[in-house]
């Protein structure tokens, strides 16, 4: 396990970018934290690294966006506003992932069989003005 300390959304974002460059076709990273966290930020310095140039942004009207990268497509999922619905649409999360495809998912949502294959968890913590404590488990 890796624990980093931030001091700026840069900062979280060139970690986002080394961590990228670890990972693998097909790869889940969950991405665990409090409202504004910085997950969404490491998410963009990740994607930056695997070559998406369109803009990252938190997918408000769907539960993700899929972007074109060098090589792969990156998928940015936010499952925020599934946290309470107990019956998910078991297809619903397939068009992000797999093989083609790594995929950050914020916010995943309890018990989902397709995300326990996830191979990264992040959690992020606010440690006071813009300090936050990364814990990268690989
Ligand atoms: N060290 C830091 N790392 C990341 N973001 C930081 C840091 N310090 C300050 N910030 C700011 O905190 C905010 C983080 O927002 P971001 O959208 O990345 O969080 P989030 O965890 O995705 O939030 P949400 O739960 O709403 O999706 C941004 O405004 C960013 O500029
Ligand atoms: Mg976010």
């Amino acid at each position: 396990m890796l624990v980093v300390e931030t001091s700026g959304p840069g900062e979280t974002e060139a970690l986002g970018a080394d961590l990228a460059m670890r990972l693998r076709d097909g790869d889940i990273v969950l991405v665990r934290g409090d409202l504004g966290s910085g997950k969404t930020t490491l998410v963009r310095g990740a994607a930056r690294a695997l070559g998406v140039t369109d803009p990252v942004t938190s997918p408000t009207f769907s539960i993700g966006h899929r972007y074109r990268g060098a090589s792969l497509t990156v998928s940015h999922l936010d499952l925020y506003r599934l946290a309470g619905l107990g019956d998910e649409d078991p297809g619903l999360l397939a068009d992000y992932l797999g093989a083609g495809r790594i995929a950050f998912v914020e916010w995943p949502a309890g018990d989902s069989e397709e995300l326990s294959d996830a191979r990264v968890r992040i959690t992020l913590t606010h440690q006071g003005g813009d300090r936050r404590r990364i814990e990268v488990m690989e």
